[in-house]
């Protein structure tokens, strides 16, 4: 729980229906409610049902590695569980809706799984900022920088000009949140391209790291 911060405190709770396209009958019904309520409240997470799938799926699957790393490489950024990233998509849309997106914007590599099924939901393509100008890329680029905590050092991230600009209304959509130096990069990127930033997107938002913070307090809107 410690990884994720409850930043839909406080808003009401969706149906199952809404949460997984699932209905129940009326004595499942009855007993899942109960199971769920209850176990919100155990995790002081009551209120928040949006967040209770990833939050659980954390629990049952995740390893916390020292270093404060959490590994999730079992439904998240390794192997996938598509249903599980197909709701953080709707959920994405939930919080976004109204907000004129026409762009999802993610950087390789373990962005564009979450991106796509955002992407498919939002009913808009999806455009991933490359961390290599590898030969099959031509034309003009946006790029930024990145610093990499893990290496020590600053890596140029591109975009083609083709398909960012003055048009796009981004939502940027990333799995972690911890440094922020990704999701900085990615600003950057958009600003250059005079595209304007619907928000972020994030599946799990390491709170007890300063990227959040600092990116709130850049102006952008970040849900996690
Ligand atoms: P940032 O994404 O907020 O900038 O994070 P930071 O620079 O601190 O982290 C560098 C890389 O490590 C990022 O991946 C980030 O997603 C990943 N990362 C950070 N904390 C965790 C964690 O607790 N668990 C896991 N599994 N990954 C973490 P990246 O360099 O963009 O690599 P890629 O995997 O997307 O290719």
């Amino acid at each position: 729980a410690a990884f994720c911060k409850s930043a839909n405190a406080g808003r009401g709770a969706r149906s199952l229906r809404e949460m997984t396209g699932y209905t129940l009958g009326k004595r499942r019904r009855a007993r899942y409610n109960l199971r769920t309520a209850g176990a919100a409240r155990r995790a002081g997470t009551w209120g928040c049902a949006d967040m209770e799938l990833l939050e659980r799926r954390i629990r049952a699957d995740g390893e916390v590695l020292p270093g404060g790393i959490l590994k999730v490489d079992g439904f998240l950024n390794h192997q996938m569980d598509p249903q599980l990233l197909m709701e953080l998509g709707r959920e994405f849309h939930r919080l976004f809706a109204g907000e004129g997106v026409n762009k999802i914007l993610t950087i390789e590599a373990s962005g564009i799984g979450p991106a796509c099924f955002a992407g498919l939901v939002f009913g808009c393509p999806v455009l991933f900022a490359k961390k290599n100008r590898t030969r099959n890329l031509s034309g003009e680029f946006w790029t930024s920088t990145v610093f990499s905590f893990t290496h020590h050092v600053e890596n140029t991230i591109l975009v083609s000009k083709k398909y960012l600009g003055p048009g796009d209304r981004v939502l940027i959509v990333d799995d972690f949140l911890a440094n922020g130096a990704a999701l900085d990069g990615l600003i950057t990127l958009c600003e250059k391209a005079g595209a304007s930033v619907a928000g972020a997107g994030i599946c799990i938002e390491k709170a007890f790291q300063p990227g959040g913070g600092r990116i709130r307090a850049r102006g952008v809107r970040v849900e996690s």
